[in-house]
């Protein structure tokens, strides 16, 4: 079950006062005051016909003219031809990946007439310029909206006249305007400038004049199935977009392309990935950052561009073109308002923050129990227990396997008597097999999942209006339409029926293969050949190497849904699903705070669900690889994230296992997560830590001990995020975004504003060098301080690189090490929820009195653990209010 609803935790944790008789040696960390950013990225020209030709350096944004050539490079030698008769420029490029075919700069669209001012932003027509005659079945005309939706916030919205068009729908995702009357031209922090041919719109900062945004450029189309425009950026500090395997948290500008469009694909390629997140950030020169946001859920691409004028290309395949740009004062503030603007992240229960252990490939109800007792008696602190649809009867959902899961509920009853929680996995895949019905209805008569379903009419229709089946798991498979409102009872009716009548009592859902996948190409049947399966631009998404084929893994795109074509609402299947779950649970668990976990989403998913990585690998590189992921998910809403512990695919290695959990139990979500094997022949070993022995468990239980300790940070940090919008997980650059060198760090990490995490991520390493931005840093372990800079850490294989931040107090909590799990939850009680130890780092003196809310502590309470760490203990402090600690000054 989910924790009670609860009064927020203290906000900060504690707070430190400070008067003219107490002294706090809490170092404050010094912000740079001169946010300057040096650009570092000098241009590598790649010159390929030094001999003859004419060769082309750039001196601004091109945009594409012949994406077709995007995978035969080689080709563009020859497409001299092509590119003239499409009316566009042809040039050999110094840069290497640059289009030789683009727009000229007469193309694109005009402004018809004036540019009418309202109170609320403006209104513009448009129509084609005479020279765009290179798209073909472009709309003539157009509508621009500009609105001004807050102070910091702008909507720019881009359709055709006087033409249905789909768009996102209000229900799964509504940015809606500020109430406020008086965000108008004055009181807007940013300033509107329009080029009138060809048209284009401008974004400035009043305060800096830093041009954040520039449209005018050639190369806006809009046309049914083919969508695009390119903006200028401020310069190429730019993070973001996903879901993809990012190398690097900062992208390579060098014409990088990047499709989005979810796809059941794990992140090992540089494909589209699970979910679909049209935004990036950009960080200007002084510090400051910008949002932006598509609001489109079509299958599209962006093209990066560098130095010199750093642009992206967008290029999308139906709906319209749907911006928001947000201005932050910082990173962190940007995100703030990014998020409040898509909805604010779920807050999970507290216990969901515990170490949890998951295996796809459990043989039977015996290998399941044997893991949990061998990690009780192991005495690792772990308080969720996973479970696949290897416990299912023949992967039919809200079932269990009588034979080998025999008792299976009593096992779950087990683990919630010793405070642990049972979880388990959902697909949206409903197995349609009549024979497998029938044998689940021999044990539960009432069983009809499928045939229910089809009796409200609830799964997503094909093209012929039946249901369309595809194939996953449970073999032939129906698709609930989760964006169907009258879906939501009939999931509701089967999640209760599973927990209350088949009495396997889950406390969450982890929903699955929900991007959606079918293994067969897009149904049984395959897909019609139709301009919604085989659309004119197809972007470079995994799978359109075969045939042009979106529906590659997935159901056909002339699916019909609630909320349109799935060709228009594929990437929003999961976050269908996370709402009408997140609400099944709501309705099942009435006051207890649903959690819900996801492997795909969408912009705003994050207020439903939270997300782990998916399926990576057992690699060295995967477990880099997991930081920018969740650095970048972060940003996008999903504070509460994690990869697999020691790898979901191939078979892990003590070593590296040993070093993940060293990194895991630093992720917000903390879960060891194996595969089954890559057939049944060849199995992964079990990854779970007693099953390496005692060494591993010795090694990695002080870093899980540690999470432990740390859970009241963790989870006040995970409120704030809620309540305001915030990463919990981020890159060293969010806390000092003046730093250009912390800008591209990605093998660190922060946790929060206080703890700064340096993994060993490289086999047999036993030292690590990180990067120390400004101000003073104690080592968790030792209480040893660390100047800024470059810094070269021994790490054996025992030792684990948690520093705190001087100018922080941290809240504990001691894990009860009797139970070793967390506590307040089997009690039930939000009272019980208390911290009780407090660590003041930079203290090298015993105190001669400490007060807490102006009690005085008694001297047997306070000790000094290292040379430079005072620690408090037995507070037992509530975490639902603030709490001032002073102390003296000798
Ligand atoms: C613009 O907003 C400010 C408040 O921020 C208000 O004082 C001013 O009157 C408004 N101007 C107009 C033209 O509405
Ligand atoms: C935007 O770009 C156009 C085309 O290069 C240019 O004329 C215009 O001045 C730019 N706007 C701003 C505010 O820089
Ligand atoms: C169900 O069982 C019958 C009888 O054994 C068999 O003929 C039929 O093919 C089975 N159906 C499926 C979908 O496997
Ligand atoms: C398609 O099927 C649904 C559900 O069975 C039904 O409600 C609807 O009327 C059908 N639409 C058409 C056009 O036949
Ligand atoms: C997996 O690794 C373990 C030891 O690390 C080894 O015993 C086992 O044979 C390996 N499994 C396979 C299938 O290679
Ligand atoms: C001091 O510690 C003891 C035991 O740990 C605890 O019972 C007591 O409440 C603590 N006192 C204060 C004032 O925190």
């Amino acid at each position: 079950m989910s924790d009670p609803i609860q009064q927020p935790p203290a906000k900060t944790g504690v707070r430190t006062q400070r008067s003219k008789r107490t002294r706090t040696l809490i170092l404050v960390s010094l912000i740079c005051g001169a946010l300057v950013v040096a650009l570092t990225t000098g241009l590598v020209l790649h010159f390929r016909n030094k001999t003859n030709e004419e060769v082309q350096h750039r001196q601004d944004v091109i945009v594409d003219c012949l994406p077709e050539l995007r995978r035969q490079p080689e080709k563009m030698e020859n497409s001299e031809t092509q590119c003239q008769f499409k009316g566009c420029l042809w040039r050999r490029q110094a840069d290497e990946g640059a289009p030789w075919c683009y727009y000229p700069s007469n193309h694109g669209y005009r402004t018809t007439g004036n540019i009418q001012a309202s109170t609320t932003g403006y209104r513009v027509g448009l129509q084609q310029m005479d020279a765009t005659a290179v798209e073909d079945n472009s709309f003539s005309h157009l509508d621009v909206e500009v609105t001004r939706q807050t102070t910091n916030r702008l909507r720019i919205k881009i359709s055709p006249k006087d033409k249905y068009r789909f768009e996102v729908s209000p229900d799964a995702l509504n940015i809606e305007k500020s109430s406020d009357l008086f965000v108008n031209e004055t009181s807007a922090a940013y300033k509107i400038t329009f080029t009138e041919s060809p048209f284009g719109i401008a974004v400035t900062r009043k305060d800096s004049g830093v041009v954040v945004l520039n449209t005018s450029l050639p190369g806006l189309v809009l046309s049914d199935q083919f969508l695009q425009m390119s903006v200028r950026i401020s310069n190429e500090n730019l993070f973001g977009f996903g879901e993809h395997r990012h190398q690097s948290i900062r992208h390579d500008m060098r014409w990088k392309r990047w499709s989005m469009f979810t796809r059941d694909s794990g992140p090992n390629s540089d494909w589209n990935l699970y979910g679909h997140q049209p935004v990036y950030m950009n960080v200007e020169d002084d510090g400051k950052a910008n949002m932006l946001l598509l609001k489109n859920s079509n299958a599209m691409e962006v093209v990066l561009q560098p130095h010199p004028e750093p642009a992206i290309t967008y290029k999308t395949t139906g709906g319209v073109l749907d911006f928001y740009l947000f201005l932050g004062d910082s990173p962190k503030h940007v995100v703030s308002l990014y998020q409040q603007a898509v909805g604010l992240p779920m807050f999970p229960p507290y216990w969901s923050l515990g170490y949890h252990l998951c295996r796809w490939g459990y043989e039977d109800i015996n290998d399941m129990r044997s893991v949990i007792l061998r990690n009780r008696a192991a005495e690792i602190p772990y308080d969720g227990q996973w479970g696949d649809f290897d416990t299912f009867i023949k992967a039919f959902v809200f079932t269990y396997d009588k034979t080998k899961w025999k008792n299976f509920p009593a096992l779950v009853d087990d683990l919630r008597a010793n405070g642990q929680h049972f979880i388990t996995i959902l697909d949206p895949g409903i197995g349609v097999d009549e024979n497998v019905t029938r044998e689940v209805q021999s044990i539960y008569p009432e069983y009809d999942v499928f045939g229910s379903g089809e009796t409200l009419g609830v799964f997503v229709r094909n093209a012929d209006n039946g249901t369309l089946l595809g194939e996953v798991w449970p073999g032939v498979t129906a698709y609930p339409d989760f964006t169907n409102p009258e879906t939501q009872d009939w999931w509701t009716r089967w999640i209760r029926f599973y927990i209350e009548h088949v009495g396997v009592k889950v406390d969450a859902l982890w929903i699955d293969m929900n991007e959606p996948t079918s293994f067969a190409r897009g149904s049984i049947e395959g897909c019609r050949r139709n301009k919604w399966n085989f659309p004119p631009y197809v972007p470079d998404v995994d799978g359109s190497r075969a045939d042009g084929a979106l529906f590659d893994k997935t159901i056909c795109m002339d699916g019909q849904q609630y909320w349109g074509r799935h060709y228009d609402v594929h990437s929003l299947y999961a976050h269908s699903m996370a709402m009408q779950t997140y609400r099944a649970l709501e309705s099942v668990y009435p006051g207890k705070r649903p959690w819900v976990m996801t492997r795909s989403s969408y912009a705003g998913t994050g207020r439903f669900a939270t997300k782990w990585q998916g399926d990576n690998r057992a690699t060295w590189d995967d477990m880099h690889y997991s930081i920018i992921s969740l650095m970048e998910f972060n940003m996008f809403g999903f504070p509460m994230n994690g990869a697999d512990i020691c790898g979901f695919w191939l078979n892990t290695t003590f070593e590296l296992c040993v070093r993940w959990h060293q990194l895991g139990a630093f992720y917000p979500f903390s879960r060891n997560h194996n595969g089954r094997g890559d057939d049944n022949s060849y199995k992964f070993r079990h990854q779970d830590p007693a099953s390496f022995g005692q060494t591993f468990v010795d090694l990695v239980k002080p870093a899980l001990m540690t999470r432990y300790r740390f859970l009241p940070y963790l989870y006040t940090l995970l409120y704030d995020a809620h309540t305001e919008g915030a990463s919990v997980f981020q890159p060293l650059f969010f806390e000092f975004p003046g730093d250009s060198q912390a800008m591209n760090i990605d093998q660190q990490f922060m946790l929060g504003p206080a703890f700064l995490v340096t993994p060993v991520l490289k086999q047999g390493a036993r030292s690590v060098t990180g990067y120390f931005p400004d101000g003073l840093w104690y080592d968790y372990l030792t209480g040893e301080t660390t100047k800024p800079g470059t810094r070269t850490l021994v790490t054996p294989l025992e030792k684990f690189n948690l520093h705190v931040r001087a100018g922080h107090v941290i809240p504990w909590q001691e894990p009860d090490v009797g139970e070793l799990i967390i506590t307040p939850e089997i009690q039930g009680l939000a009272s019980r929820l208390k911290f009780d130890t407090l660590e003041i780092f930079g203290l090298d003196f015993l105190p001669s009195w400490l007060k807490v809310n102006d009690i005085q502590v008694p001297t047997a309470n306070i000790s000094l653990v290292h040379r430079n760490v005072v620690q408090c203990t037995g507070l037992g402090l509530p975490m639902t209010s603030s709490s001032t600690i002073a102390w003296s000054s000798y």
